[in-house]
């Protein structure tokens, strides 16, 4: 987007931002801004979720474990209906893999996206009133719409994402997302009901100071992670981590920095979820000019072979994550 048409832009409504960038889509059509502005209203619900979670017990255990076998939160299921169920109603979307789900949902076969979708990340900071989000990623379906989906449609790398970003419910609540032309971010207003575009054209700094990566497994990091883990302190930088994804990629994405969840004793092949936590933020960073990468491949180019794929994941300022993987 030319300077000019992003500065006038500022304070612009989601959806009449939405409604004025629709012909740099691929496909211009109407269905994807759909789509957002569906991912937008769920996101607004949750949003009125978080905001009550101590108040009206949303906080704490289910008592029941996701695919993953990770400890389902109530919030965790709760967002994950409020996804399903707006993405379901706007009838665009043809299927739904979630990481609270074990098979992906088959929505309407006449739909010509599928979403992968990461309802609420960093839910053990739920009860602890820190920063929580959601990832999402939307890819267009590869077979005929009209038709049942096929694996194909299901199993896209995410170099083939048509669109992703994040909702960060934090300090205020954020949605961050690009369909290929940049990366813009909007700021909630409670009392509208409505984002705002408050962070046009976001860049991320080639260049940054901080390092996040859960320090305390450092014992089972390979020798390369350690070592520029070595590099960092020698430089006196800053370690900050939320333990929410989205809330320290934000960050880093604004101040300049690198995020790093490497392979571990405990998860050999990394902990993240490729399909719904890295692709989108690694579509985001590259838009805004930051690289992400599984230590040796780019994770765009990454073909996923199963819904629930792990990977290490380093993402965030180019010079770092260069340097990174080659210490
Ligand atoms: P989720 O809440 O969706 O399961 O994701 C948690 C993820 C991610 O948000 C976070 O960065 C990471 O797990 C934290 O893991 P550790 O507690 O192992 O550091
Ligand atoms: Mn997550
Ligand atoms: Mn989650």
């Amino acid at each position: 987007m030319e300077q000019s048409r992003i500065a006038q832009s500022i304070g612009i409504a989601l959806d009449r931002f939405i409604k004025n960038n629709q012909d740099q889509f691929q496909y211009a059509s109407g269905e994807l801004s759909q789509l957002l502005r569906d991912i937008a209203l769920a996101s607004k619900v949750v949003h009125r979720e978080v905001t009550k979670a101590g108040l009206v017990d949303l906080s704490g255990s289910l008592g029941s474990h996701n695919s993953a076998g990770d400890q389902q939160q109530k919030l965790d299921v709760l967002a994950n209906i409020r996804f399903t169920r707006a993405l379901a109603k706007g009838g665009e979307a043809c299927a739904i893999i979630s990481e609270e789900t074990e098979s992906y949902a088959d929505l309407n076969n006449d739909g010509k996206y599928v979403i992968a979708i990461d309802p609420l990340d960093g839910s053990s900071n739920i009860d602890v009133n820190v920063s929580i989000g959601t990832i999402f990623s939307i890819y267009r379906r590869k077979s005929e719409p009209g038709n049942p989906i096929t694996a194909s449609d299901i199993l896209q790398k995410g170099s083939e994402q048509v669109a992703a970003g994040y909702i960060l419910y934090g300090s205020s609540t954020m949605l961050v997302y690009t369909t290929g032309h940049g990366v813009n971010g909007f700021t909630y207003e409670p009392t509208l009901g409505e984002y705002f575009l408050s962070h046009p054209d976001m860049k991320m700094p080639v260049e940054g100071k901080i390092y996040s990566i859960n320090e305390g497994l450092a014992n089972s990091f390979s020798g390369s992670v350690q070592a520029y883990l070595q590099y960092c302190k020698d430089r006196n930088y800053t370690a900050r981590y939320i333990g929410s994804l989205v809330a320290d990629f934000h960050r880093n994405l604004l101040k300049g920095g690198i995020y790093i969840y490497p392979a571990t004793a405990k998860d050999p092949g990394g902990k993240l979820r490729l399909m719904y936590e890295c692709n989108a933020l690694a579509f985001v960073a590259e838009q805004a000019g930051g690289k992400a990468t599984d230590g040796k491949n780019r994770i765009l180019d990454i073909i996923p072979v199963d819904l629930h794929q792990r990977t290490p994941f380093l993402v965030g300022s180019t010079m770092m994550v260069e340097k990174a993987m080659s210490v």
